[in-house]
């Protein structure tokens, strides 16, 4: 049986605090893993994407594997053939297949049926490997994860998700300010606020993401006035711990969900994250593919 990342509560705590471990290693020494040598990896992009399309192709090579980038319309997926058949096909000849789409049970239905494994590179609901870089990145900053707490402002979308699922897994405490009719429906261990300020208090990190997601184009000038309130800037941030630091998944509206003064300040650790998707993304195949 393959081994899926589809939502992050695949892993165990050992194996989330091991993976980045081994992530910090490859950070170091970025060519030292020949753990994908002679394989090719699928990554299909149903949706743009820059950082996790440009992590992943580099890691893969970086393994010494061979990155094959799909997007939308290339595959007779677009004129019709079966997830199922796309699977069973794309298992005979990749090590993994990454996919970033729309709902969640295209990927589960993929995953359903490949025999190798199959990662979610960003779905509507989950975005695990944007999550995994974020702990690195804490874990980089802060020595420990244990004991840390996040808070996220904004929508209750896949990022915010994703770091209730990793964040509370690597024992943090994860508290998330939405709107009214932006809260995440289900954050199991999370701490599910109103008030920004509140969600801030005593952390050690405050994270941003759009307040319009690929796919929620339709309903964006209501979520830019509900989520108006929600920006992360230097007064928000100076309500959080004394050391603490602002995160970001990227793309960034500067001057919507957060500021130029933060998102280019003395305080982000943001272009950090988005490098560290490679060195996480790089742990997690190696461990994946190790074991199918
Ligand atoms: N953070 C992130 O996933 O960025 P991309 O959409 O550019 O891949
Ligand atoms: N929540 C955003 C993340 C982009 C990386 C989206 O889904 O568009």
């Amino acid at each position: 049986m393959a081994r899926h990342l589809l939502t992050g509560s695949e892993l165990t705590p050992p194996e989330l605090e091991a993976m980045l471990d081994r992530a910090l290693a490859l950070k170091a020494a970025p060519l030292a893993s020949r753990a994908l040598a002679g394989r090719s990896v699928a990554l299909i992009f149903e949706r743009p994407s820059t950082r996790t399309r440009l992590s992943f192709e580099a890691g893969v090579a970086e393994l010494g594997g061979h990155p094959l980038v799909l997007r939308a319309g290339e595959l007779q997926l677009s004129r019709g053939e079966s997830l199922r058949d796309t699977a069973l096909v794309l298992s005979r000849h990749v090590a993994a297949i990454g996919l970033r789409t729309g709902p969640d049970a295209q990927l589960r239905e993929l995953a359903e049926h490949a025999t190798v494994p199959v990662l979610n590179m960003l779905t509507a609901r989950h975005h695990p490997c944007q999550a995994l870089a974020d702990l690195l990145t804490l874990r980089e900053t802060f020595g420990r994860l244990d004991g840390l707490k996040l808070a996220y402002v904004g929508d209750g979308n896949n990022v915010a998700r994703s770091l209730v699922v990793l964040g509370t897994l690597a024992g943090m405490e994860v508290a998330v300010a939405s709107p009214e009719g932006y809260a995440l429906d289900d954050a199991p261990g999370a701490t599910l606020v109103r008030d920004p300020a509140e969600a801030v208090t005593g952390a050690h990190a405050v994270y941003a993401d759009v307040w319009v997601s690929m796919g929620d184009e339709e309903t964006a000038q209501e979520r830019r006035r509900a989520l108006g309130p929600y920006r992360l800037d230097d007064a928000l941030l100076d309500a959080a711990a004394p050391e603490a630091i602002a995160l970001h998944c990227l793309p960034a509206h500067p001057g919507e969900e957060i500021t130029a003064e933060v998102l280019y300040g003395p305080r982000q650790r943001i272009w950090d994250q988005a490098e560290n998707r490679r060195h996480a993304q790089k742990a997690l195949l190696e461990l994946l593919v190790a074991e199918t």
